[in-house]
């Protein structure tokens, strides 16, 4: 149970950054969106996504985007959170398995994926400090 949630820092990661935590075994990626990033994740219309979900939906802060790191096709870890790491034709992750791309909101665009990279229970402690779980 010690691992059951974690507290992640926020203060350390950069605009345009991201950082991978490991929560219950999983690699979880918490990136600080840039504005750019924001308003792409946002004005994608619903129904180019293949598994449709409203940004608004899956963040609870624009500006903080949390999603497990756990590829929807065969459970890779895609690339993207890394600093030089492709990020796909989306600007989010890109998966070199079979090539999956997801977007600035995790969403998956394009590929084998069939869904979303999953966004896990979390919770603002303050506006620098995140509990996962
Ligand atoms: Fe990601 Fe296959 S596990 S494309």
């Amino acid at each position: 149970l010690a691992l059951a949630s974690i507290e992640v820092p926020l203060a350390p990661i950069q605009v345009g950054q991201a950082i991978t935590v490991k929560w219950r075994g999983k690699a979880t990626f918490v990136r600080h969106r840039t504005k750019e990033e924001i308003e792409a994740a946002e004005k994608v219309a619903l129904r180019d996504l293949p598994d449709p979900q409203p940004d608004s939906a899956r963040v609870k802060k624009p500006e903080w985007l949390i999603v497990l790191g756990v590829c929807t096709h065969l459970g890779c870890v895609p690339l993207g959170t890394k600093v030089g790491e492709p990020r796909g034709d989306y600007g989010g992750w890109f998966c070199p398995c079979h090539g999956s791309h997801y977007d600035t909101s995790g969403r998956i665009r394009k590929g084998p994926a069939p869904a979303n990279l999953p966004v896990p229970t979390y919770t603002f402690l303050s506006d620098s400090l995140v509990k996962i779980g």
